[in-house]
């Protein structure tokens, strides 16, 4: 049997992580109106949490990506036949594997670099695609997209995979940086595989994050569990309530929370003391919708040509295959 080589590089220690939270909630929670970045739900809690919601009957874009990348994932291979696969936001999820099978059939599949800032998920995720793909080298970097983009190994012929949606989570501005930054990064023929949520009727996408059964509810409260934990604050999640709303002058989904009473809360890790007005909402999450216009003119203006926009059968969401124009 062959082994596969594994290395993992760290550019972002826990230390750094729970840093980088104490800044964001110093920024967030002390802006009128309040607001925090989404990327904390997704502790060891709030990533099980995200797995639970990608299986609820209201949670289409999960289940439509997985359809495009069924029928597609032949067609990615042939148009970008790369040696290496970049997963930004790291799994071992059905889609990776779609890809790399497919990368891997084409003959082409050398190298996987799983990139996760969560050391604990890659190093699982670096054992499992080792494991199955013996021979190919499983290089992991451990680092933020925001900021480590640069640090990725190079050589070879590499196709990027930025998938399930996550670039609507960054607002216009953040989305234009990061496809500027890996613009810069790419050489010519090397890929980006990017999923986009598509805008549609504003009661499915509501129900979509404001599901029946609660769990995107209890998914939203986590974050207030994270800064309980890393920063010794004392959020009582009962007293807030979910809420989902669509933003139609922006095309996007805001998660909230909504204080159920005036209330007090200290963060003593931030040496911060808050005020909760009854009511009051704390935005914790954007989720952008696109549309195919929108999506051309943003990656044309980080100096990417759109080459390949597919689609599920029923037009609910796009994965785009983009080159440097
Ligand atoms: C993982 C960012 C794609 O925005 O749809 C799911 C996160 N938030 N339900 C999304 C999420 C609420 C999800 N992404």
């Amino acid at each position: 049997m062959t082994s596969s080589e594994v290395t993992v590089d760290v550019h972002l220690d826990a230390a750094d992580v729970v840093a980088a939270l104490a800044h964001d909630a110093a920024l967030g929670l002390s802006a009128t109106p309040k607001w925090l970045p989404p990327k904390w739900f997704y502790d060891d809690r709030g990533s099980a949490l995200f797995d639970d919601i990608t299986r609820l009957p209201e949670y289409y874009p999960t289940r439509c990506e997985l359809e495009i990348l069924q029928r597609r994932a032949g067609d990615i291979a042939t148009a970008c036949p790369a040696d290496t696969l970049i997963e930004l936001g790291a799994g071992t999820s059905a889609k990776t594997t779609l890809l790399l099978d497919a990368l891997a059939a084409a003959g082409s599949l050398a190298r996987v670099v799983p990139f996760d800032v969560s050391e604990a998920t890659l190093r699982a995720a670096a054992v499992t695609l080792a494991a199955r793909y013996p021979g190919v080298t499983v290089h992991a970097v451990v680092g933020d997209f925001e900021r480590h983009l640069h640090l990725l190994p190079g050589g070879g012929r590499r196709l990027f995979a930025f998938l399930g949606g996550t670039i609507g989570n960054l607002d216009p501005s953040q989305r234009a940086g990061f496809l500027r930054q890996v613009a810069e990064s790419l050489a010519p023929g090397e890929g980006l595989l990017v999923g986009f949520d598509l805008v549609k009727e504003p009661i499915r996408l509501v129900s979509a994050y404001d599901d029946s059964s609660g769990v995107t509810a209890q998914f939203n409260r986590n974050v207030l569990a994270v800064l309980n934990r890393e920063l010794g604050a004392n959020f009582d999640l009962e007293r807030f309530a979910h809420v989902a709303r669509w933003v139609p002058e922006h095309e996007w989904i805001e998660m909230r929370l909504r204080s159920l009473e005036a209330q007090l809360v200290s963060l003593p890790g931030i040496g911060l003391d808050l005020d909760f007005a009854t009511g009051e909402e704390l935005r914790t999450e954007i989720s952008a919708k696109f549309r195919r216009d929108r999506v051309a003119a943003e990656l044309g203006a980080a100096g990417l040509r759109l080459a390949h926009w597919w689609t599920d059968h029923a037009g609910d969401f796009a994965v785009t295959l983009s080159f440097l124009s």
